[in-house]
């Protein structure tokens, strides 16, 4: 009976994969109308090398929208399927990884990436292809000004920097003077010290020195050491979390006893697990926090520390999850998987209610969401406060 049924089954089948590769000739990218089976939804993330928190987390929160919404029976009736790529945290591989989530697993949406300039690299790709890119947590301005088809979840650096950190700098820190010590291979780096600068300057704070770092960079004492002749009241680290582990050590070093801050680039475990005391008392802007918790929040942490070994959630993995669920959401009230419907619906995304607050996308196809801000206390995060645009 068995071997009947498959001997049955296959002439079917095989007609159905031979109309696939034929439709798929005619068509440029993503799928044919009336496409059954399962949407294929593509990730690009950091899962290896110098930012693999990022990728990791973004990642998990992914996943668990993902298997969320199919539990609840899918989107439109199929099931999502999520094939995640890993860009190894390397400028290049974002577009060999996108490209092949398009043209060879005719993903119809994509979601990614953490870090600005590898979301800036694939940004173009998918806009080629009238593809709906998503980045959870990618804050640089440029990202979504590559066009049309290029959404972000989260807030962007003109407001982390000029407004948050510049009155967190100002009225929290009581800083006049602030050192500002930038990674130029980062277009996150260059674009938060430039917002950060015009902020503070504004309401009337200085900028005593300016220096640069390569990210990857392991020696910062030479720069290290004409911040702390500029002696500032603080120093402004916009970068990513094992720069500036090792930048806050070399800084205890050296004697410069200024409290040192950062944006959300400083979030990860390995801030603390590198930085260890020399991260001690600083502080770092960022988009969720576990512990300031709405009723959608804590059921996002409870499920989210069960699926994933009791770990606590952090910033990207909450926008991770909140970007898969926005995509749902579009292609349900699109009624459709096709890439320009789907965009459509995208950018008409009103209020909704996510683990990270209330998303609606402005005419920039970015969103306005509050910032909280951290301490390092005791090896943990410590919420302070809530910064609302
Ligand atoms: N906003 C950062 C960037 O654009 C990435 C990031 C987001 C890092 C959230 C940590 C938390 O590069």
């Amino acid at each position: 009976m068995k071997i009947c049924r498959a001997r049955f089954n296959w002439m079917p089948a095989a007609l159905a994969v031979l109309a696939l590769a034929l439709a798929g000739c005619n068509q440029p990218a993503g799928e044919t109308a009336g496409s059954t089976g399962t949407i294929k939804v593509g990730e690009f993330a950091s899962l290896t090398g110098k930012e693999a928190t990022f990728g990791i987390s973004s990642h998990e929160g992914t996943l668990l929208a993902v298997e969320e919404i199919n539990a609840a029976g899918g989107v439109l009736g199929r099931k999502l399927e999520l094939l995640t790529e890993d860009d190894q945290s390397k400028a290049g591989e974002p577009a060999t990884v996108v490209n092949k989530l398009i043209a060879r697993d005719n993903a119809v949406a994509i979601l990614g990436e953490v870090a600005s300039s590898r979301s800036l690299e694939a940004a173009p790709i998918c806009q080629q292809n009238k593809i709906p890119m998503i980045s959870p947590s990618s804050t640089n301005p440029k990202v979504t000004e590559t066009g049309d088809y290029i959404f972000r979840v989260c807030f962007i650096d003109e407001f982390q920097g000029a407004f948050v950190l510049a009155n967190f700098a100002m009225n929290t820190l009581k800083a006049k003077k602030v050192a500002v010590f930038t990674d130029v291979k980062s277009d996150y780096s260059k674009g938060l010290a430039k917002y950060f600068k015009e902020g503070f300057i504004a309401k009337g704070g200085q900028i005593v020195t300016e220096l640069d770092f390569n990210g990857g960079d392991k020696d910062f004492k030479a720069q290290l050491t004409a911040i702390k002749a500029a002696n500032p009241d603080a120093v402004f680290v916009p970068g990513y979390y094992t720069d500036a582990a090792l930048i806050c050590i070399q800084a205890k070093q050296l004697g410069l006893t200024a409290p040192i801050f950062g944006g959300d680039g400083w979030e990860s475990d390995q801030l603390v697990k590198i930085g260890q005391e020399a991260v001690e008392g600083n502080y770092f802007s960022t988009h969720y926090a576990p512990d300031v918790a709405t009723e959608k929040s804590k059921n996002f942490v409870a499920s989210y520390q069960k699926r994933f070994n009791g770990k606590l959630p952090d910033a990207m993995a909450a926008l991770g999850y909140d970007s898969a669920l926005i995509l749902a959401d579009a292609m349900k009230r699109a009624g459709s998987t096709d890439g320009p419907k789907v965009r459509d619906a995208l950018a008409a995304t009103k209020d909704f209610d996510g683990v990270t607050g209330k998303t609606t996308i402005n005419e920039k196809r970015d969103a306005t969401k509050s910032a909280v801000i951290l301490q390092v206390k005791d090896g943990k995060f410590k919420y302070l406060e809530t910064v609302s645009p």
